[in-house]
């Protein structure tokens, strides 16, 4: 039966990252997956989740199974981290939260239910959006649409045509919009613009899905929120994925969350009994490791404060790098966009060929569409990278 597989090629992503680790170059330097870094040039464990590893290692006291759903806990400190803790959804029991593996658990299971609610739906996502979401949500079978977000010309939002095309969505169908911190982009909608999308989808029906894998990187644990709470708190349903991936450094626990809005509570009650059962028949029950952490932390006001200045601390370098990469390209062109964007990722608008130089030539990784990792840089590589990007710019 498998004689007749084809091998498939890699993904672009992990590939560039297994390329990069086999690079025997020293001056080497890894812009391409989304993985915070240091000035160091290393993704450290923060101190905070060394802090509540210690602290489950001296307690936990059984490896017994969590259910479909997760742990309690874990659900309730993420719903009031996405929702905020004084939110309305949380006190009316309109939302319920379950632990996933990871951000991609959360995509795909929310893709599942959705096929379970209705098998032809409809989902719009973000031209680009994550490579990713493609297989993750139309593998589950939900048809895909696009609706054009970044204005390649200018590597803005392009909020018109954004506008125009998902008025041609129809009643029911998803629209996939990115919380904060767009991946491949940078190109975040600004309030204004997430309350007139949110306009758009009460007066058409459409059915809101937010992916919210950044939020803490952009400006702030809260503000990062702000759009997706805004509408959340004005539409009966709606979907969203969580990742603690970045903010809780958690890459490979696979740790994440998916919460289901719904309402009244007595639809989510049934809607979440559905979902559990999409989760028993796929994986049964989510890893533990990385949530009984976050649960750790978020449960502890020391370990919180800890957590929450370390993530002050990512965010803010972050914000430091976009002005300095965007100042040290200042001499090749204008890319101060690079500043006003937000999280992790900025593209840098040149083409395959001279992205494909870079690697080659300078030891300088980014994914072939010129997305850069902007936390991938520190003070020390970015005269290195600027000069890089000079050099096949001006050949
Ligand atoms: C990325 O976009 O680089 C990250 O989200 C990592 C991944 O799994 O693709």
């Amino acid at each position: 039966m498998f004689e007749a597989l084809k091998t498939l090629p890699q993904d672009p992503i992990l590939q560039l990252m297994q390329t990069f680790r086999e690079d025997t170059r020293p001056d080497k330097v890894d812009l391409g997956i989304g993985v915070y870094k240091d000035d160091a040039g290393k993704t450290p464990i923060m101190a905070a989740v060394h802090e509540a590893e210690r602290h489950l290692l001296e307690r936990e006291t059984t490896k017994s199974y969590v259910g479909p759903a997760g742990s309690a806990g874990f659900n309730s400190a993420m719903a009031e981290l996405i929702m905020g803790s004084d939110s309305p959804l949380i006190r009316d029991g309109r939302t319920s939260v379950v632990q996933t593996p990871g951000g991609c658990g959360a995509l795909r299971m929310a893709a599942e239910f959705l096929r379970l609610c209705e098998p032809d739906t409809r989902v719009w996502v973000s031209t680009p959006t994550w490579a990713n979401h493609l297989p993750l949500l139309g593998g589950a079978g939900l048809t895909i649409r696009e609706y054009p977000y970044l204005n390649p010309e200018t590597l803005q939002v392009d909020f018109a045509a954004m506008l125009e095309t998902l008025e041609g969505a129809e009643a029911g169908d998803v629209v996939l919009l990115h919380g904060c911190c767009h991946n491949p982009s940078g190109a975040d909608l600004s309030l204004e613009q997430w309350q007139e999308v949110t306009s758009l989808i009460q007066r058409k029906g459409l059915l809101p899905f937010v992916d919210m894998a950044y939020q803490g990187l952009g400006e702030g644990l809260n503000a990062d929120a702000a759009g997706l709470r805004h509408l959340a708190n004005a539409v009966p349903e709606m979907l969203i994925a969580a990742s603690c991936s970045k903010n809780f450094g958690l890459y490979r626990e696979r740790t994440g969350a998916l919460a289901l809005i719904s309402a009244t509570a007595t639809i989510n009650s049934a809607a979440t009994s559905q979902l559990l059962s999409v989760i028993r028949s796929h994986y049964s029950m989510p890893p533990n490791h990385g949530a009984a952490i976050v649960e750790t932390i978020l449960g502890d006001q020391g370990m919180r404060a800890q957590w929450q200045d370390e993530l002050n601390g990512m965010c803010e370098r972050i914000l430091y790098l976009r002005h300095a990469f965007a100042h040290a390209l200042a001499p090749v062109g204008d890319f101060s966009f690079i500043a006003h964007q937000r999280g992790m990722f900025s593209f840098l608008g040149i083409s395959p060929e001279q992205v494909n130089r870079l690697r080659k030539e300078h030891g300088v990784y980014m994914l072939e569409s010129s997305r850069v990792n902007v936390a991938g840089l520190n003070d020390r590589v970015l005269p290195q990278v600027a000069a890089a990007i000079q050099d096949v710019m001006s050949k």
